[in-house]
């Protein structure tokens, strides 16, 4: 796993003045947000006796750790021991990790890392989020496999019309090639742009919007270091844009979270039909990605065999390999 990155962690929409417990690289945090609204991001480990401080409850902007009840700032200084006299030294150990957060595009980011988050990379911009005619909807999957699989997995166009045969992948000629294309290099991230010919009904609700005929799709996927893809996906009725965040629990569980938005239909009485296409969706590329073996990508590039599909892949392998290498370290 990298570090000195922007890891967005939860849906801003489901952090409140209750603590809520988070599951990332690893380790557990503690979020709530203080009396001005604001997100404050916690070691979810009291420095006493190591329970959950989200166990707790919040007293204007600090925690109480359920267990002896003593209170932390949102700086994760110790401001009271209740078993303490009165005067008694708070000793300075009595103090847990906290982390720099933003909120943005729908989500709450954690910077994790021991450089100063100035100097490291950004967080992906998402100018998509505050277009007024872009409907969101919000959705959640569980993947038990490395986040790096799960990444390239959404970042892989040639597995569409495989493994999204009974899905919107329906659409896609059988066998399709795939095209020239041109990849895209940024700072921290890369693109590429795929258009498809003749794309036809797919399977399911998504084809009442998709010409009797064939028609052009057009697509580009993109990542950013360390865990974020985008899709956009332009055809005749609109344009869905899906921007999704791969949090790593751990080495072998994933939990990814993706905002879709969408054009057309734009009536939030439809949402409960774009989240289950999606959610069918989501299951099909589950099932493929827990079959892979090893469950993260390979460190030698040479160990899978890559052919020209596989280019956007193929940079993201080379970016998360020069930034373990070269400018970050490993976490653990
Ligand atoms: S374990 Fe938290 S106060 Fe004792
Ligand atoms: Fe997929």
């Amino acid at each position: 796993m990298l570090k000195n990155f922007w890891y967005a962690c939860e849906f801003s929409s489901a952090v409140t003045y209750k603590p809520k417990q988070i599951q990332m690289l690893n380790q557990k945090f503690v979020l709530y947000r203080n009396q001005k609204g604001q997100i404050v991001a916690l070691k979810d480990q009291c420095p006493h006796r190591g329970a959950a401080l989200s166990q707790g409850w919040i007293e204007e902007d600090s925690i109480r750790c359920p267990y002896h009840g003593w209170k932390f700032q949102s700086d994760g200084k110790c401001s009271d021991i209740p078993s303490n006299k009165p005067k008694a030294t708070i000793p300075n150990k009595a103090c847990v990790d906290s982390y720099v957060v933003q909120e943005e595009y729908g989500f709450i980011w954690i910077f994790y890392g021991d450089l100063p988050p100035e100097q490291c990379p950004p967080i992906p911009l998402l100018p998509e989020f505050t277009d007024p005619n872009l409907h969101p909807i919000y959705y959640e999957c569980k993947v038990n496999t490395n986040y790096t699989r799960t990444l390239e997995n959404a970042i892989d166009f040639a597995h569409i019309y495989v493994v999204h045969n009974n899905s919107f992948g329906k659409g896609f000629k059988r066998g399709q090639k795939i095209e020239q294309h041109e990849i895209e290099l940024e700072e921290w991230g890369a693109s590429i742009k795929v258009d498809f010919q003749n794309y036809t009904k797919p399977n399911g609700f998504l084809k009442y919007f998709i010409r009797p005929s064939s028609s052009k799709v057009t697509s580009k996927l993109s990542f950013y270091l360390p865990n974020i893809n985008k899709l956009e996906i332009h055809f005749a009725a609109g344009k869905i844009i899906n921007f999704g965040t791969h949090i790593p629990i751990d080495d072998n569980t994933t939990l990814i979270k993706r905002i879709q938005f969408r054009s057309f239909f734009t009536y939030p009485w439809a949402d409960p039909l774009f989240k289950k296409t999606n959610f069918k969706v989501s299951m099909e590329d589950k099932v493929v990605s827990e079959s892979q073996i090893p469950q993260a990508i390979p460190k030698d590039l040479g160990s899978e065999v890559h052919v020209y599909s596989d280019a956007l892949s193929l940079a993201y392998r080379k970016f998360y390999q020069e930034n373990l290498e070269k400018l970050w370290k490993q976490i653990n």
